[in-house]
């Protein structure tokens, strides 16, 4: 066991993604452990799926932190003591700090409900709708210092309808987003992602020309 991954997330709300890769590890699906769950919001429902799973749960807020810098220092802490090697932001509704980059340089993997660099920061579904495309969709990238500006690993995209809501396109993309999440994670726990400046490299089968790139997300088993 000493050298299955060991993750840890970060989340501020329902956890829809939480939960999506709790099942991929729970089924078998994604060879890790989640450490440790981090929330800046004592009231979000992700705290309930770590009761019902028996994570660790940990509720840090800026607010009990002198600065910024600190906040994010304490939390690179945490995860450093229980030997994360992945940082996973599901819904963690801040810009990471400086101190937590530094310390997992591409270990910070994060997912944006928009086709990036389309749409960065917050509400990207209602970005989208509000401009009116034709493709919307969800990205999982690394993170960096920028607002969702990190070396992506995986997109995927869904048609968007001129009658769409922020509602409608939103439940479209997180069935994307609840797909790509697990598979990017399994992806870096198989030693399968390499990142070369802003290029991230995936070795995985490229036959299936779907919607989702790299292929191989299609069916609802990874
Ligand atoms: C998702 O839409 C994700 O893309 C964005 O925040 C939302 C979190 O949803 N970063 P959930 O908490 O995982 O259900």
């Amino acid at each position: 066991m000493s050298d299955v991954l060991k993750i840890g997330v970060l989340a501020s709300g329902r956890g829809s993604n939480f939960q999506s890769i709790i099942d991929n590890i729970e089924s078998g699906h994604i060879k890790a452990l989640i450490s440790v769950l981090v929330t800046d919001n004592p009231g979000a429902y992700v705290l309930e799926r770590c009761r019902k799973h028996t994570i660790e749960s940990l509720i840090m807020k800026p607010a009990d932190y002198p600065d910024r810098n600190s906040y994010y220092a304490a939390i690179a802490d945490e995860l450093m003591k229980r030997e994360v090697g992945l940082v996973v932001l599901a819904g963690f509704m801040r810009v990471v700090g400086k101190a937590l980059i530094d310390t997992f340089p591409n270990k910070i993997m994060n997912i944006h409900p928009a086709l990036l660099p389309s749409f960065p920061g917050l509400h990207g579904q209602k970005q989208a709708v509000d401009y009116g495309v034709k493709l919307a969709g969800c990205t999982v990238h690394f993170v960096d210092e920028g607002v969702d500006t990190g070396p992506i690993i995986i997109q995927a995209a869904v048609p968007a309808y001129h009658d769409d809501t922020e509602d409608s396109l939103s439940d479209r993309v997180l069935r994307k987003e609840h797909l790509i999440f697990p598979y990017a994670i399994r992806l870096f726990s198989e030693n399968n992602i390499k990142v070369e400046g802003r290029k991230v490299i995936i070795n995985s089968k490229r036959e299936d020309q779907s919607l989702i790139n790299p292929p191989g997300t299609d069916n609802q088993s990874l």
